[in-house]
């Protein structure tokens, strides 16, 4: 969810601050970049030494730098962050930002930002309770800024009850949830099959294909990205799927393909069938390596199950499932026939001849076909942005 987030964090000086350390180690172990300004009283309570170092990026604390004489564009800062984070806000930075009073660089950067706003008040208990610090955050929260509690704990001055910052951790997990909530796919489990399989001749061979998984993962990473709960189901490839919402589960034959499948199927709301099984397995593997002997070598095959046939016909209404079709002739009759015949919600047709689609091509051109009919052509694109229009497409049509 973090990953790749641009977030602003503000550190104002509460003796909370030094949770700031542990804050900003969280959002970069996340995948974030994070910039941290700090109001100059803060500075008594955390070095800015450790918040640029485990930030990586300088600390800003004055409008105007003393050593280059730099002016530090707060404008700059605001719109460069996709989040911007004050933790801890202590009572007097929270009523500045309620009245707009703009006498340091934090403040200048909170009324310029256009981003999201969290705010983590931290301050002693009967501060906490004032009526005037209940009505600035009710202000804040009025103006569209998003408040992440304070907990009930032992406060600095020996007082025990609210007030105190919400933990580091606490805070990605609020970041994190509001993050989630207004994703397309939240809440949604999502099943993915992907990548080539492997079927045994013997000890040392197999029957496989081009296919490298890269569409699938891309799907995973997609639905994962607008929220869904993935479980991919992933044939053998040397790719690998990292994000904190996909499961991957490693499969080799297309057997082991269907029993992951049947084993994820019931608790599916999207399932997208995306690998390339197998269509034939060896109907015996030879325990040890086939010695060369006749001129010729026979190997009789026979038919694997057709998983997402056999999803399209468990598939209650509420389950939408989703088909891959490979076609080089007859490509729009051949795939609503595929669509039909199993039962799918909506198929994606991959034309082998259109130059750079296909298994060995990072770039896929795909046309998209609804149960009802519906055709959309895309153009060719690299395969994470036809992830994005596919996953768009089930969006729109599972609504
Ligand atoms: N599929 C599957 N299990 C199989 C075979 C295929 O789940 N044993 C799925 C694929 O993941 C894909 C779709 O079925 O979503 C492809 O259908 P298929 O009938 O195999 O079509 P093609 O590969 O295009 O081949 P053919 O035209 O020979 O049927």
């Amino acid at each position: 969810m973090l990953k790749d987030k641009k977030v602003l964090l503000g550190v104002t000086s509460s003796i909370a601050a030094y949770k700031a350390a542990e804050l900003v180690r969280l959002f970069k172990k996340a995948g974030a970049s994070v910039r941290v300004i700090q109001t100059e009283a803060s500075l008594d309570f955390i070095s800015p030494l450790t918040l640029s170092a485990l930030s990586e990026n300088p600390v800003l604390t004055k409008m105007v730098d003393s050593d280059s004489g730099e002016w530090n564009n707060h404008v700059e800062l605001g719109l460069w962050a996709d989040m911007m984070v004050v933790a801890p806000l202590t009572a007097n930075t929270m009523a500045k930002m309620k009245i707009g009073e703009c006498d340091n660089l934090l403040l200048a950067t909170y009324l310029s930002a256009k981003c999201p706003v969290y705010f983590a008040p931290a301050m002693d208990l009967d501060m906490y309770k004032h009526p005037s610090t209940k009505a600035n955050i009710s202000a804040l929260q009025e103006y569209g800024n998003i408040l992440i509690p304070s907990g009930f704990g032992e406060l600095a001055s020996g007082l025990v009850g609210e007030g105190r910052m919400a933990e580091p951790s606490e805070i990605i997990d609020s970041i994190t949830a509001e993050l989630n909530k207004d994703l397309s796919l939240t809440n949604k489990k999502v099943l993915i099959t992907a990548g080539p399989t492997h079927e045994s001749i013997d000890s040392v061979r197999f029957i496989t294909n081009r296919s490298s998984g890269k569409m699938g993962i891309a799907l995973a990473i997609e639905a994962a990205k607008n929220g869904a709960l993935v479980n991919l189901i992933l044939g053998p490839t040397h790719l690998e799927c990292s994000h904190d919402n996909v499961t991957v589960y490693k499969v080799i034959t297309a057997s082991q393909m269907l029993e992951q499948v049947n084993t994820h199927f019931t608790t599916t709301d999207i399932g997208i069938f995306a690998a390339a099984v197998a269509d034939y397995k060896p109907d015996f593997i030879a325990k040890n390596k086939i010695k060369k002997s006749d001129d010729s070598l026979n190997i009789f095959l026979e038919r694997t199950t057709d998983i997402l046939a056999e999803m399209g016909n468990k598939k209650n209404d509420k389950q939408f499932i989703v088909g891959f079709a490979l076609e080089t002739d007859n490509e729009l009759e051949n795939a609503k026939d595929k669509l039909k015949r199993k039962n799918l919600d909506m198929i994606v047709l991959n034309s082998l001849n259109n130059k750079g689609a296909g298994f060995q091509h990072n770039t896929n051109k795909i046309t998209i076909i609804d149960k009802a009919n519906n055709i959309s052509n895309f153009e060719l694109k690299d395969k994470s942005e036809v992830a994005k229009d596919i996953i768009d497409k089930i969006i729109q049509i599972s609504e």
